[in-house]
């Protein structure tokens, strides 16, 4: 039997095939790139450490009067701030460290007071009494145009 050489339209169709499957490999290769690129995005941590230091805006100085507190949002969770009566300023996270309720300030005994199982810190945020296990974060604070600003740093 004679061999015959393939005619031009015999050829066509692999080519159309080869130009599909490059088409097809390509578009697969994009859909996995687009998926694993945010995954490894997101598990490969960044090159410089982010910020540990956060800051907050506390309120106006003036408004809080000797022997008040205020609860301020202090990033994801809130801050208590208080003028002592004697009129100096603290910043502690008002955060229960028993079961995490929001603590408040209770002029009548100048405590820090969590009203879910009446744990009690000082104005040091010192736990002294009832459940909380452990003293509550304090902050530093700053005065700057009579806002009170918080920021913890570490
Ligand atoms: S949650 Fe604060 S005392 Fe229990």
């Amino acid at each position: 039997m004679p061999h015959t050489e393939p005619t031009s339209a015999a050829i066509a169709p692999p080519r159309r095939r080869d130009l599909l499957t490059w088409l097809l490999g390509t578009w697969g290769a994009g859909v996995i790139g687009a998926v694993l690129y945010p995954v490894a995005r997101f598990l490969v941590p960044p090159a410089i450490a982010e910020s540990t230091t956060l800051t907050a805006s506390g309120g106006s100085a003036s408004k809080l009067l000797p022997n008040t507190g205020r609860i301020v949002p202090f990033g994801p969770r809130p801050a208590i701030v208080i003028r002592t009566e004697t009129g100096e300023l603290r910043a502690f996270s008002a955060v229960c460290t028993h079961l995490t309720c929001t603590v408040q300030y209770r002029p009548d005994v100048q405590h820090i007071w969590c009203a879910c199982h009446n744990g009690h810190y000082d104005l040091t945020g010192r736990n002294i009494s009832g459940p909380p296990p452990r003293p509550l974060p304090q902050y530093d604070v700053a005065v700057k145009d009579d806002e009170i600003v918080i920021t913890r740093s570490s």
